[in-house]
C-alpha cells in the first residue's frame, strides 16, 4: 500500500436485542471481544491506532481496548452516517484512505480488508464498498447500479421500494473511502428516510452525484456478512470462527479428535504431532510444543508447554511446563507454577506459584504452594505445605532428592535440606538439613493383650 490507511470501527450501538448490560463490542467470540477481533484485523492489514466509535457503554470498550486505539464518542446513536461524522475531527489531518466496518462483524478478516485497500488503490476510486449476493438479502441494504452497471447507491431495506426489494446483491458495510473525500460529504449528509438516521450508505450515492467513483469489491465468503445482533448469532459466530481456527491448526499438524467439541482461542500456537482430545479449552496466550497429548477434558490457559507433555483431565493456569512433564488426571495447576523436565503430577494434586525441578514426582492428593522443590524429589501422597497462617503466606523450600513421606505436613517458613527424608505422617514444623531424616509425630506405643482385658472388663460392667 502506498499511502498509510487509516481506519474506523463504528461501535456506539446498544445492541438491544443482546439483551445485555454489556456493550455488544465486548461480548467475547472464541475469548476476545468483537471489537478487539475486528480491530485486530485493522491492524494486521495495516490500520497503525483504529478510531473506534464509542457510546453505549464506552467507557468499558476503551478499558478492554487499551491505548492501542483512537477512540470517538457519539453520545446519541443516529446513525451510522453520524458516528462516522464523530470521528471527522480525529481523521481531518489523514490525506488517503480510510477503512470503516462495523463493530458487529467478528468474521471479518485482515486479508478481506487487504483485498478492499488494494483494490480501492487500483481503481482510484473514491469509496470501494464490500458486496456479496444474497438469495435472502432482506434486512440488508441493497446495492443499486445504473444502467452502466456501476454503484449508484445504496438504499436500506426499509427505505427500498417493492423493486430494489428484488435486488440480491447487498452491502456488507465495510467500505475503503478517500478520507478527504468523505469528510467533505459527511455534514451534508440528510435524515429524511425510514428510521430518521443519518446513514454512511448515502455517502456513496452523494459520491456517484459528484462524477466520484464507486466501486463495489464482491466477496464471496459470506461469513464477513455474519453480523451478530443476538445471542444465537453470537453462538453461530463462535462455532464458525472454532472452525477456522482449528482447521489451522489441523492443517499444520495437530490431531483433533473431535473438532466440534475442542475450543482453540486464536492466540494458542501448538506444535506438530501433538493430540488433543475432545473437551479441551486452550485459552490465552498458550504455547504447546510437539508431541504432546492435550485432553480429554482439559483446560489450559495463558501457558507454555514444552515437547512431549501429557496433560489428561486437568486444569493448568498460567504455568509452564517443560518437556515430558506429565498431568493427571484431576490436577490443578495454577498460576506461577513451574514444573521441571520428566516431572509428574498425579490425580488431585493442586499445586500453586511453585516452581519444581526436573524429575519430581508429586503423585496423589496432594497441595504444593509458595514452594521450591529440588530435581528428583518425591513427595509422597497426602502432602501439605501449610503456607498460610491466616495473615501472610509463607514459602517451603524442599532440596533435591528429598523423600517427604505420605500425609507429611510441612508447616511454611520452613526448608528441607537436599537428600534429607521425612517419614509419613510427620508434621513438619523445623528446618531438616540435609541428609537427615526427620520423624514427626508421637512415637508408636503398643500394650500387648490390651483389648481381650479390656473387653472382659467391659462385658462384666454391662452385667445385670
Ligand atoms: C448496516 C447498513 C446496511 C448493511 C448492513 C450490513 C447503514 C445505514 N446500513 O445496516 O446497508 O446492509 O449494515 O450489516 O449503514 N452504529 C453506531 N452508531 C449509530 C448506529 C450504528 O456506532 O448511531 C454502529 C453499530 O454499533 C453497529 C454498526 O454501526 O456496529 C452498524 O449499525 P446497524 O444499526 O447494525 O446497521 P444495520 O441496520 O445492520
Ligand atoms: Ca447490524
Amino acid at each position: 500500500m502506498s499511502q498509510s490507511l487509516a481506519g474506523i470501527i463504528l461501535a456506539a450501538g446498544k445492541g438491544t436485542r443482546m439483551k445485555s448490560e454489556l456493550p455488544k463490542g465486548l461480548h467475547p467470540v472464541l475469548g476476545l471481544p468483537m471489537v478487539e477481533l475486528i480491530g485486530r484485523a485493522m491492524k494486521e492489514a495495516g490500520v497503525e491506532k483504529p478510531i473506534v466509535v464509542v457510546g453505549y457503554g464506552g467507557e468499558m470498550i476503551q478499558e478492554a481496548l487499551g491505548d492501542g486505539y483512537q477512540y470517538a464518542w457519539q453520545r446519541e446513536q443516529h446513525g451510522t452516517g453520524h458516528a462516522t461524522m464523530m470521528a471527522a475531527e480525529l481523521l481531518k489531518d489523514h490525506h488517503g484512505p480510510v477503512i470503516i466496518a462495523p463493530g458487529d462483524t467478528p468474521l471479518l478478516s485482515a486479508c478481506t480488508l487487504r483485498e478492499l485497500a488494494m483494490r480501492h488503490e487500483e481503481t482510484r476510486a473514491k469509496c470501494t464498498v464490500a458486496t456479496a449476493f444474497l438469495d435472502d438479502p432482506a434486512g440488508y441494504g441493497r446495492v443499486v447500479r445504473d444502467e452502466s452497471g456501476r454503484v449508484a447507491g445504496i438504499v436500506e431495506h426499509k427505505d427500498a421500494t417493492p423493486a430494489q426489494h428484488e435486488i440480491k446483491e447487498v452491502n456488507a458495510a465495510v467500505y475503503c473511502f478517500d478520507a478527504q473525500a468523505l469528510l467533505g460529504i459527511l455534514p451534508k449528509l440528510g435524515n429524511s428516510n425510514a428510521q430518521r438516521e443519518y446513514y454512511l450508505t448515502d455517502a456513496l450515492s452523494a459520491i456517484y452525484h459528484q462524477g466520484g467513483d464507486v466501486v463495489a469489491l464482491i466477496v464471496s465468503d459470506h461469513e464477513i456478512l455474519q453480523g451478530v445482533n443476538d445471542r444465537w448469532q453470537l453462538a453461530q459466530a463462535e462455532r464458525t470462527l472454532r472452525a477456522r481456527v482449528n482447521q489451522r491448526h489441523a492443517l499444520n499438524g495437530v490431531t483433533l479428535v473431535d473438532p466440534d467439541r475442542t475450543t482453540i482461542g486464536i492466540d494458542v500456537e501448538i506444535g506438530p504431532d501433538t493430540t488433543i482430545e475432545p473437551d479441551t479449552y486452550l485459552q490465552g496466550e498458550t504455547t504447546i510444543g510437539s508431541g504432546c497429548h492435550i485432553g480429554p477434558c482439559t483446560k489450559i490457559k495463558s501457558s507454555k508447554l514444552g515437547n512431549g507433555v501429557n496433560v489428561y483431565f486437568s486444569q493448568i493456569v498460567e504455568a509452564e511446563l517443560h518437556d515430558g512433564v506429565k498431568v493427571g488426571p484431576y490436577a490443578n495447576i495454577r498460576p506461577g507454577t513451574v514444573l521441571g523436565k520428566q516431572t509428574k503430577i498425579g490425580n488431585f494434586v493442586e499445586i500453586k506459584k511453585s516452581v519444581l525441578g526436573e524429575g519430581v514426582s508429586v503423585s496423589h492428593l496432594t497441595y504444593v504452594g509458595d514452594s521450591s522443590v529440588g530435581d528428583h524429589t518425591n513427595i509422597g501422597a497426602g502432602t501439605i505445605t501449610c503456607n498460610y497462617d491466616g495473615f501472610t503466606k509463607h514459602r517451603t523450600t524442599i532440596g533435591s532428592d528429598v523423600f517427604v513421606g505420605s500425609n507429611t505436613t510441612l508447616i511454611a517458613p520452613v526448608t528441607i535440606g537436599d537428600g534429607a527424608m521425612v517419614a509419613a505422617g510427620s508434621v513438619v514444623t523445623h528446618n531438616v538439613p540435609a541428609d537427615a531424616l526427620a520423624v514427626g509425630r508421637a512415637r508408636q506405643e503398643v500394650k500387648e493383650g490390651w483389648v481381650s482385658r479390656w473387653r472382659k472388663r467391659k462385658r462384666s460392667e454391662n452385667q445385670p
